[in-house]
């Protein structure tokens, strides 16, 4: 948190932590594709298309395992990856990928349920190369896929990470995601370790509801004073 951020927390309490929120969904979309600073060096942004099967497979071998387990399937076999293809080709995820010298660094996806019931609702997916890791590219990445969302038109954003992702709750707390639930012993590794599920999730009408209601009572405290 910076320094202005930590005087204005001081100020303003938790109506400055929900603006900060609030400012953070507000990131642009960006027009794909797209040459962004990350770091020392740059990344190029693009959608994910039939094609980037091979290069998929070598980001997700290259990862631990863990990173892998909040996924609904495990992309590192081909087949799942082309079921991750085909998902998006037939309108189901859009997932827009970052790229360096040495191949894709990370991912993000908007993912949609099929179920008309929950049509309006989205799970967003943030992964990022261990080697690109604390460079701002997972926020990055979790910008666009927030805008992604919200230019669907989603009403309510889901997120699922392993209870010890401290990076992944981190991300999706500064954008506003509340934890949701916790589902005990959801997720099985491959040596047969059972870990549980943080859900988070975000309302999008009831946290405009939140800022409108934190800046009436900053103003109302303002007029106080
Ligand atoms: C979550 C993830 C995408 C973040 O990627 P990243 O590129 O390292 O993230 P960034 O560098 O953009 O950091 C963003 C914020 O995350 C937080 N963060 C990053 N690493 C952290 C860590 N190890 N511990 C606590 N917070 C951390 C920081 O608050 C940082 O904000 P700051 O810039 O104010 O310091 C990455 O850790 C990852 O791929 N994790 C495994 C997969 C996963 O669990 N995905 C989430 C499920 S949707």
């Amino acid at each position: 948190m910076g320094l202005l951020a930590q005087i204005s927390r001081l100020l303003l309490g938790p109506a400055a932590e929900i603006e900060a929120q609030a400012a953070a969904q507000r990131a642009q979309l960006l027009t794909l594709p797209a040459i962004v600073p990350i770091g020392p060096g740059t990344i190029t942004l693009r959608r994910l298309q039939r094609g980037d099967g091979d290069a998929i497979l070598e980001f997700a071998r290259a990862l631990a395992p863990h990173d892998l387990l909040f996924l609904r399937r495990d992309i590192t076999q081909p087949d799942q990856v082309d079921d991750w293809i085909n998902e998006i080709e037939e309108g189901y995820a859009i997932s827009v990928g970052a790229f360096d010298a040495v191949g894709l660094a990370g991912y993000a996806t908007v993912s949609r349920d099929h179920m008309t019931w929950t049509a309006h609702v989205a799970e967003l997916r943030v992964l990022a190369a261990t080697r690109m890791r604390g460079k701002g590219l997972g926020w990055l990445l979790t910008e666009q896929a927030f805008a992604i969302a919200r230019e669907m038109g989603i009403r309510k954003m889901m997120a699922q990470m392993t209870t010890d992702q401290v990076a992944a709750v981190a991300v999706f707390k500064r954008m506003g995601f509340e934890p949701e639930a916790v589902l005990r012993n959801q997720v099985l590794d491959r040596d047969g370790r059972l870990h549980d599920l943080q859900i988070m999730s975000l309302d999008v009408d009831a946290f405009r509801a939140k800022v409108n209601l934190a800046r009436a009572s900053v103003e109302s405290h303002l007029l106080e004073t």
